[in-house]
This record gives structure tokens, C-alpha cells and sequence, in this order.
């Protein structure tokens, strides 16, 4: 007993004394909504109320939350959290989560991506017109007005229904936006508190809808940008750029800092593109995956889908590591990403002859043709393989080529590194952590990127030479590469750890090497020694594909108003396609084997094929809210993200695969057999008879009922029967079905 009284009085005093109890930190609290008394005219009174009762002032208070969530982010010590928590009318708490932009500038991040061009230009003829009715929120770093991917150049006057301003800031008034951007907001007070209440002693930092990175630019100009003839980086790449959807109008929601992206900021932009009457949200960014009621972007995107948005975020660049996805919920458009047909090869030759291709976007001066001696690591410093800052010894790198290991810290902060210790040239070799995938940079020195495979032979050829040389030249921009689309390496892949019942990513969408505009506030590299000012910028990543399937969605909800986002979605699974430009199934370039439906999900979007998907696969809020339910989760927890006092579990699917998805991924249990029923919705022509056609692997056996459906009319929706067993054993397997339409009174199959 004594001992007891002890302890507790011990630790009591622990907890006064500590100095992190004392540490304020962000929550995130979920209220229930629809208890407020009548006696508080607003909700945010409310909540005010709540924080006084913790003499917390109204100071704290960061954002409250109207339609996106039903709560408020407050600055709160974790002692006056669990105090909070008690409230009948508090939820739940949940800490602020820090999200990152899916970009290959980090180091894990391995992407390059071209795009535009031949791709862009066979998807919207004849629809672009109507797309200038359709907003596109964007959720990233901001946005660099003045460039020429924003110039409004034709468009119409802003819809009236349109609810956003252009927030002034540093930098940034009225009159930066137009008929194209017409919308800018920033959302800071997440990142602020996060690092001590103000960022304004960082000069790299500007507190207004500006973009001082370049990513929300590049985002932004992908999904909705303007026609911009004579556009390239460097001369790479060049041509007309263009984003999805010309017409379509955009909206910025800065949401991420040097840091990330607060999920108290993402949401409090969410809250307010849906407020401002955007028509799709774009998020390049994300976390790892956790349940749905705690992840700020999927109960976003749950209030946004529910009011007819359309949600496309970035899969991650965590690939090729298995269940390696963000943002999977099924209400979300999970976008991988692929390579486009476009390449920008680059050469070195080593001084027995041989020659091995890579890539590079160097633009500046050439080497020449004199081979010069190549130099890998040293002995005195196991950071030197890497080329980590400070690790190279310039007496003996000065005037050489040097070899580096990919991995650990930026690629091109690599090239800087050996340019700052005098040497004249890099070749950038892969590991086994990267592979066979090739990242092209604008290097501030000549530099050639090269798998592993080529890596491998160059560090032997420098075992062996008494004195090891190369020479280092570069190939320009070439089209028609074979075979192409090819899964990128670092796209995210399934399966799906939230619910493995739904397939994830759906889709994949051009994420390598993609020219779009760029801030005027960085160089090309984002490094701060690189001072090149460049108005396009070739970029890597899922974050590039995402909006890429953001701009189709403007163009599909244009052409087909009346489709929930549901039907956008399954008009561009359904359409996808997985074969490259030689006829072959899709490779995944992490090993050069054939892709998975764990990393290219239906396949590859084909723009013109989802104008006209013949049927789709909705789905209902009900049907969101059964699938919910069917996941074991409280009652609260499925509030957090219906936000429907009403709403009930009363149905209830036996399985989460019950949802009518786009796709299929079946978990065997003990039973061995599982069966769904899946609603297909006529969106095509009348009086059209479809067949089934069953395109499953060997391993599994697949029953239809019935086999065919006539839809009479337009709208009209028949339902099948599946029935899937293993064939051998046990194991987990992903399937996607096609229908194939058929016009008139004729039976065909595809
Ligand atoms: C807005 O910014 C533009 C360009 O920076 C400047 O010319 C103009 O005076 C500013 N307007 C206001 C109202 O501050
Ligand atoms: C295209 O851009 C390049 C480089 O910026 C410039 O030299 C050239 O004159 C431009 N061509 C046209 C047709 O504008
Ligand atoms: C090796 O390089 C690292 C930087 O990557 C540096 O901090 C360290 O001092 C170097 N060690 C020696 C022995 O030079
Ligand atoms: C040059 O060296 C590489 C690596 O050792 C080797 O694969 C290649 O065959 C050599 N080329 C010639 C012409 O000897
Ligand atoms: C819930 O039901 C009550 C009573 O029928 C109704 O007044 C209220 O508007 C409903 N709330 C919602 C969010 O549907």
C-alpha cells in the first residue's frame, strides 16, 4: 500500500517537474458537432468555451473546422489534451500529423518525369472548351502567379458560384490572380506553432500563397495550366507545355512549408476549397497509412467526395517496397506513376572504350573529349562512396571525374558537392536500394545517372585500370522511347495495409521526368547554391502524376456533369490500359519484370477511352458508410469521418470488398471462397447488351451471374454475382474484370 502511494506521488511530481508535459503541441479535436447548446451563436464560441474551462486562451485556438471535419486544431500542453478528452462532447485528440510532398528531391525519392506534348495533346479535343467552367483546388506549396502556364489569355469570366479570393500576403495581392488562378490561400498555423510560433526569420520561408519552392507551381500548371509555346529546362525537353485540362480553372491552397504539411493546415485548406465551391482537389502529398478516422486527408476527402468533389492524390514514392501506399481510402484516387515515351540520354566512356548510357538534364558546358581520370571514394572516408558534403578531398578529386553512389543525401546536392571540391565531372551510379531506375537532374556539373548494372561494370573497369578515365557527354531529348509506359521504380505499391479488400494505387499516370512551370524563387536543382532561374522545371514523383489525373477528372466532369466522382473514377479504371507502346504487358522498372496490379493498380489512365467508359461502378454515400462499418471501427470513428450524427451502422457490409469498387483484391479466408456482388450503371448508349469476359490469373477460378446484362436505358443499373475460389491453396491475389460494351441489339465480346 505504501509502496503504491509512493509510486503515484513520485511520478506526479515527475510529471510537474518535466519539461515536456509543460511542451505545447498541436491538436486536432473532434466535437460533436450537432451538441453545441443554443446558448453559443457559433460553433467556434463553443469551442472557446471549452478552452476557457482549461484556461486556455482563445490565442491557442488555431483553426476551427466547418465542413471538412467537426472540430478545431489548438495548441495544447498533452496534460490539458487528456483534460479535453473527458468532455462528453470532445470525441476525440488526435496530434497533429506532419505530411510530406511526394517529390523526388528528397533522398529516398527516386523519380524523374517528362510529360506533355504527344501524351497531352491526343486527350481533350472538343472538351476543353466546357472545361473552363470546372475548378481545380490545389493543396501544395503555393503558387508563382506570374508564370505563363497561369495566363487567362481567352477564358470566359469566373463562374459565379465561385466563393474564394486571392489572399494578399508578402508578395502577393489581387491582382496576382485571374481568370486562370483564381484563387489563392495560404494556411500556416500549424507550421508556425510547430516551430515556435513564426517562421519570419527564414528568408527561404514567405507567409503568403507564393510558392518559394516550386512544387505547388509545377502541380498547379500540370493539372490546369495554359498553352506555353517554346517551353523547356534548359533546352531539355522542349516544346509546347500545357497542363490536362487548359480551360479548367485553379485555385492554390498553400498547405506546405520547409518542413512538410501540417494535417491541421491541410485540413483547414480542405475546409476551405470545398467552402469556396472548388469541383476537384489535387494533393501531391501524403503520409504513411493509418485508419481513416485518423487521417486528416481521407476525412477531408470524405466531406469533399460527399459534396461532389473529386479527390486525386499521390500513391507515395516509397516503391518498390511492398505496402509501401499513402492515401488508399477507397473515396480517393491513388495515382502511381509511370514513364512517359520521352527520355534525355547521356553517355560515359571509359578509357578502355566502352560506352554506357545513362541519363542527365546538364545543360552548361561540355567536358570535351579528352577523358580525364575518374576517381571513386577514398580509403580515408567511408562517406566519400556517397559524396556527402565535406566527405571529398579536394587534392584529390580537383580536375577528375568522380564516381558516387547513389542514396542517403539529394542527388543533386552530390553534383555540387564534387563541383565544389574542383572536380570536372559525376557519374551518379545506382545501388541496390534504386536499381535499374534513372533519375535525370539539372546538375550544376556534367553528370551521367546509371543503374546499377552499368554501376557494377564501371566500379570493376576502376579495380582493374591502372588509371581508370572517362569522358562524359550528352544525348538531348529523345521521343519515341520503347517500351514505354514503364511503373517507376520509387512509385508506391500495394498492398493495401488499411483495407486490403480494396486495390491500391487505382491508377497510374505519367510521374517521370514531367516539364511543367516552375517559382522563379528557387533553381532548377532547389538547392540554395543553385542561382539558374528557370520558368519550367523537370520534376519526378507521384506528386507529378496525381495532377496529371486531377486535370482529367476537370475535363471528364466538364464533359459528363451529372457523374459523381464515384463515376469519374471508375470511368478512368475501367478505361486504364495495361499494355506498353510494343504490345507488351506493363514492366516495372525496379526490377525490369512485369508489372502488378500492386503497382500499376487497373493500369495506365487513357484519357479518351474514360469519355466513354460504356457503364460504371458508383457508389453511394450509404454504400461509403456500410463499408465503414463493415471495418470494425466505433461509432465515433466512423463519425470523424461521415460527419452524420444520424448516420448507423444498421447496414453493414460481411465484407469491406462488399463495396462496389472499380477493382478487385480478394482475401481468401477460411472458407475459401468469397463472394461479391458488384451494381454496374449504364452511362452509355440505350438498348445495350454487355457480356462478361473474365480475365483472371490461372490461380484462381472465377464464377459470373448472369453472364450478360441488357440495359434498356441510360442510368439504368443490373447487378452480377461473383464467386472466386483459389484454385491452389491459399493466397492473396488482385483481379481486375472488363466489360466490354456492346451498341444496339448485337451480341459481342470484346
Ligand atoms: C499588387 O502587386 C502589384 C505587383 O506586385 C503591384 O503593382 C500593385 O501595386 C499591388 N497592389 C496592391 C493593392 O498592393
Ligand atoms: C525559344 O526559347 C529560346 C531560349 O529561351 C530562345 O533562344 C528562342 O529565341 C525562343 N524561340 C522562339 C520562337 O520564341
Ligand atoms: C568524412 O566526411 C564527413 C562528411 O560526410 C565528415 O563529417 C568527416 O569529418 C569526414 N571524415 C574524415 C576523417 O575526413
Ligand atoms: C571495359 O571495362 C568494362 C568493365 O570492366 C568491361 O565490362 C568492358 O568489357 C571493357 N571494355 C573493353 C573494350 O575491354
Ligand atoms: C438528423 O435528424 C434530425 C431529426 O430528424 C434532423 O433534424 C437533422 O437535420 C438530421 N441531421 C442531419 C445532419 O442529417
Amino acid at each position: 500500500m505504501e509502496t503504491k502511494i509512493w509510486l503515484i506521488l513520485f511520478t506526479t511530481f515527475l510529471q510537474c517537474l518535466s519539461p515536456l508535459m509543460a511542451i505545447k503541441k498541436v491538436y486536432i479535436v473532434h466535437m460533436s458537432h450537432h451538441l453545441k447548446p443554443p446558448i453559443y451563436p457559433t460553433h467556434r464560441d463553443w469551442y472557446s468555451a471549452h478552452l476557457q474551462s482549461l484556461s486556455v486562451s482563445d490565442a491557442s485556438l488555431l483553426y476551427t473546422y466547418e465542413t471538412a471535419y467537426h472540430g478545431f486544431a489548438v495548441s495544447l500542453t498533452p496534460l490539458q489534451a487528456g483534460i479535453l478528452l473527458r468532455s462528453d462532447s470532445v470525441l476525440g485528440v488526435y496530434e497533429d500529423t506532419l505530411y510530406s510532398l511526394h517529390t523526388t528531391r528528397t533522398p529516398e525519392f527516386l523519380g524523374l518525369d517528362t510529360h506533355e506534348g504527344l501524351w497531352a495533346g491526343q486527350t481533350t479535343q472538343g472538351l476543353n472548351t466546357a472545361s473552363g467552367d470546372v475548378i481545380i483546388g490545389v493543396l501544395d506549396t503555393g503558387v508563382w502567379p506570374e508564370s505563363k502556364s497561369f495566363d487567362d489569355s481567352g477564358l470566359p469570366p469566373i463562374p459565379n458560384r465561385w466563393l474564394g479570393v486571392c489572399e494578399s500576403g508578402p508578395d502577393f495581392n489581387q491582382s496576382s490572380c485571374n481568370k486562370k488562378l483564381i484563387g489563392a490561400r495560404s494556411f500556416s498555423k500549424g507550421y508556425k506553432m510547430a516551430s515556435g510560433g513564426s517562421f519570419m526569420n527564414n528568408p527561404k520561408e514567405i507567409d503568403s500563397p507564393r510558392d518559394y519552392d516550386g512544387h505547388g507551381t509545377h502541380t498547379a500548371s500540370t493539372a490546369a495550366g495554359s498553352h506555353v509555346t517554346n517551353a523547356s529546362l534548359l533546352g531539355y525537353a522542349s516544346g509546347t507545355a500545357r497542363g490536362m485540362a487548359t480551360r479548367a480553372r485553379l485555385s492554390a491552397y498553400k498547405v506546405c512549408w520547409k518542413t512538410g504539411c501540417f494535417g491541421s493546415d491541410i485540413l483547414a485548406g480542405m475546409d476551405r476549397a470545398i467552402l469556396d465551391g472548388v469541383d476537384v482537389l489535387s494533393l501531391s502529398l501524403g503520409g504513411g497509412s493509418a485508419p481513416y478516422y485518423h487521417d486528416t486527408i481521407a476525412i477531408g476527402a470524405f466531406t469533399a467526395m460527399e459534396k461532389g468533389i473529386f479527390v486525386s492524390c499521390s500513391a507515395g514514392n516509397s516503391g518498390p517496397t511492398k505496402a509501401s501506399l499513402a492515401n488508399t481510402a477507397p473515396w480517393i484516387m491513388t495515382v502511381g506513376a509511370g514513364t512517359l515515351d520521352r527520355d534525355f540520354p547521356a553517355f560515359a566512356i571509359l578509357g578502355n572504350k566502352t560506352r554506357y548510357t545513362g541519363v542527365s538534364l546538364y545543360s552548361g558546358k561540355g567536358m570535351g573529349t579528352e577523358p580525364v581520370p575518374l576517381v571513386y571514394g577514398d580509403r580515408s572516408n567511408s562517406s566519400s562512396n556517397l559524396c556527402l558534403p565535406g566527405s571529398l578531398d579536394p587534392d584529390r578529386v580537383h580536375g577528375k571525374v568522380v564516381l558516387c553512389d547513389r542514396g542517403i543525401n539529394p542527388r543533386v546536392e552530390k553534383g555540387a558537392v564534387v563541383r565544389d571540391a574542383g572536380g570536372v565531372g559525376m557519374i551518379l551510379a545506382n545501388t541496390a536500394a534504386s536499381g535499374e531506375e534513372l533519375v535525370a537532374d539539372s546538375h550544376l556539373l556534367p553528370a551521367v545517372a546509371v543503374g546499377m548494372k552499368v554501376g557494377n561494370r564501371i566500379r570493376g573497369y576502376m579495380k582493374r585500370a591502372a588509371n581508370p578515365t572517362a569522358v562524359l557527354s550528352f544525348g538531348g531529348t529523345v521521343l519515341n522511347v520503347r517500351p514505354s509506359p514503364v511503373v517507376a521504380a520509387f512509385s508506391s505499391r500495394g498492398p493495401n495495409l488499411v483495407t486490403p479488400q480494396i486495390l491500391k494505387p487505382d491508377v497510374i499516370g505519367p510521374g517521370v521526368n514531367i516539364l511543367a512551370a516552375w517559382s522563379e524563387a528557387v533553381g532548377p536543382t532547389g538547392l540554395d547554391k543553385d542561382t539558374r532561374k528557370t520558368r519550367f522545371n523537370i520534376m519526378s514523383g507521384t506528386s507529378m502524376s496525381c495532377p496529371h489525373i486531377s486535370g482529367l477528372a476537370a475535363l471528364l466532369k466538364a464533359a459528363h456533369p451529372d457523374w459523381s466522382p464515384s463515376a469519374i473514377k471508375s470511368a478512368l479504371m475501367t478505361t486504364a490500359y495495361n499494355q506498353d507502346n510494343t504490345k507488351s504487358p506493363l514492366q516495372d522498372a525496379a526490377d525490369g519484370a512485369l508489372s502488378t496490379p500492386w503497382a500499376h493498380g487497373s493500369g495506365h489512365v487513357n484519357p479518351q477511352k474514360a469519355m466513354s467508359p460504356g457503364l460504371v461502378y458508383d457508389i453511394s454515400i450509404d454504400d461509403y458508410i456500410a463499408f465503414l462499418c463493415s471495418l470494425d471501427y466505433t461509432i465515433d470513428h466512423v463519425q470523424a469521418i461521415i460527419k452524420n450524427p444520424n448516420a448507423t451502422c444498421l447496414r453493414k457490409f460481411s465484407d469491406p470488398g462488399q463495396l462496389n469498387y472499380p477493382s478487385f483484391s480478394v482475401m481468401f479466408g477460411k472458407s475459401n471462397v468469397v463472394r461479391y456482388t458488384r451494381e454496374l450503371t449504364n452511362v452509355g448508349a440505350a438498348r445495350t447488351l454487355y457480356r462478361v469476359a473474365v480475365d483472371a490469373p490461372p490461380v484462381v477460378g472465377v464464377k459470373v451471374r448472369p453472364t450478360q446484362l441488357l440495359f434498356r436505358s441510360v442510368g439504368r443499373r443490373r447487378s452480377t454475382q461473383l464467386r472466386l475460389s483459389p484454385i491452389k491453396g491459399q493466397f492473396l491475389l488482385q483481379e481486375r474484370w472488363r466489360l466490354a460494351p456492346l451498341s444496339g441489339a448485337v451480341v459481342k465480346t470484346k
